[in-house]
C-alpha cells in the first residue's frame, strides 16, 4: 500500500482550480506533519494555510514552476493550485531545520494523495516577495511552499536511459515524464 501511495504521489503542476480544498483538510494534512519525525524533537516548523482565491492569488506569482520545461511559465489561470501550505522554520525555536521540512512535506503530500488530491513541493520561491505580500515576520524562515489541488495532469515514471539524463519532460499529449535512476544504480554497497 505504501508503494502504491508513493507511486501515485507525483509532483503535479496543473490542477482543476475550480475544485476547492477545504481549510479543514489543510489542517488535517498539517496534523500529519505535526506527528512526523523532527530532529531532537524540537518541532520548529510553523505553517501558513491558504485555500481562498484571493490569498492564493498573492502566493502564485512568488513561485517558479518546472525549471527544466523552458517554454512553460507555470499553470495557466484555471489550472492553478486551489490551496497552499507554506512551511516556515521558527528561528526562535531553532536556528536550523535540518530535513524536518522535507519529512513534513512528504507526510503532507502522502496525506493529500490518500485523499485524492495532489501537489508539488516548491523551493524555487521568491521569498522576499512572499514575505512581503503575506506579512511574514522576520523570525520565520520561508522553507517550502506546497501547492495542492485536484491534479489535472498525467505523470509517467520511467527509468533513466544510458545518457544519464534526469531532466523531466513533457510530450505532445502533455504527459509529464519523470526519469528515475534504477535501483541497481543507487545501491552502491
Ligand atoms: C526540495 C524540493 C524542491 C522542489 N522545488 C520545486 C520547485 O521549486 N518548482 C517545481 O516545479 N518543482 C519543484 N520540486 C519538484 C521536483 O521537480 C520533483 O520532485 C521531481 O521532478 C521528481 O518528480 P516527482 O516528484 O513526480 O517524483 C521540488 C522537489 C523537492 C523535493
Amino acid at each position: 500500500m505504501i508503494r502504491d501511495l508513493i507511486l501515485k504521489n507525483r509532483s503535479y503542476r496543473r490542477f482543476y482550480q475550480e475544485v476547492p480544498v477545504k481549510l479543514e483538510t489543510l489542517k488535517e494534512l498539517v496534523d500529519l506533519a505535526r506527528l512526523s519525525a523532527s530532529a531532537a524533537n524540537r518541532q520548529p516548523l510553523k505553517y501558513i494555510l491558504s485555500c481562498e482565491p484571493e490569498k492564493n492569488a498573492l502566493i502564485f506569482p512568488c513561485l517558479r514552476w518546472a525549471g527544466y520545461i523552458k517554454d512553460w511559465r507555470g499553470p495557466a489561470e484555471g489550472e492553478r493550485p486551489s490551496a497552499y501550505i507554506i512551511v516556515l522554520g521558527d528561528t526562535k525555536i531553532s536556528p536550523s531545520f535540518l530535513c524536518d521540512h522535507g519529512i513534513a512535506a512528504q507526510s503532507i503530500l502522502l496525506g493529500a494523495t490518500e485523499r485524492g488530491l495532489g501537489g508539488c513541493i516548491l523551493a524555487a520561491v521568491n521569498r522576499t516577495k512572499l514575505r512581503k505580500v503575506l506579512n511574514i515576520p522576520p523570525h520565520y524562515e520561508i522553507l517550502l511552499v506546497l501547492a495542492l489541488g485536484k491534479p489535472k495532469e498525467k505523470v509517467a515514471l520511467e527509468t533513466v536511459g544510458p545518457s544519464g539524463d534526469i531532466k523531466y519532460w513533457r510530450d505532445k499529449d502533455e504527459v509529464h515524464h519523470v526519469p528515475k535512476r534504477a535501483l541497481s544504480d543507487i545501491i552502491i554497497g
